[in-house]
């Protein structure tokens, strides 16, 4: 059954959100780039890549459904951070910003009775909780190190794995 217009728009408005906060997530990383959290860069970058995915399925799935993908203009933000803790507390406000936008897609999904857009939404709400608590943790683990260099540095060499 071919999409809804008004399913399609906000799954569209969607794929804006994912690459805006694909484009945070690499802002994030080009700022601790300049500092020596090697380590934390990577994870940001890493980061960007997953955004970049969440977007594409959105794209495919639109497709899927016969609808049309329409691509508008994404601002990059410029952020001014030197911490690492700094550039989570961002990533935090981004994911919990991203979580309103999905609810509202998936609250519209079901008002419209759409059955596999809330199916396919499902990934997305989960990914959300998934991704609001990896920042969170890292909250809590950089605002304990804060003034202690060396286990800020353990972490830095933690978040370097992340592939
Ligand atoms: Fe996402
Ligand atoms: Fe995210």
């Amino acid at each position: 059954m071919q999409i809804d217009k008004v399913i399609e728009n906000v799954l569209n408005e969607q794929i804006y959100y994912e690459f805006k906060s694909a484009f945070a997530y690499l802002s994030l990383a080009t700022a601790l780039g300049k500092t020596h959290y090697a380590g934390f860069e990577n994870w940001m970058r890493k980061q960007y890549e997953e955004e970049l995915e969440h977007a594409k399925k959105l794209y495919d799935y639109i497709e899927e459904r016969q609808g049309s993908v329409r691509l508008t203009n994404i601002e990059i933000p410029q952020y001014d951070i030197t911490t690492p803790l700094e550039a989570f507390k961002i990533a935090y406000e981004l994911e919990i910003e991203n979580t309103k936008h999905i609810h509202g897609v998936y609250a519209l999904a079901v008002k419209n009775n759409d059955y596999p857009t809330q199916t396919f939404l499902h990934w997305y709400i989960n990914e959300q909780t998934e991704e609001e608590k990896n920042c969170q943790d890292y909250i809590a683990l950089l605002t304990a190190a804060k003034d202690c260099e060396g286990s800020l540095l353990m972490l830095d060499h933690e978040a370097k794995k992340r592939a």
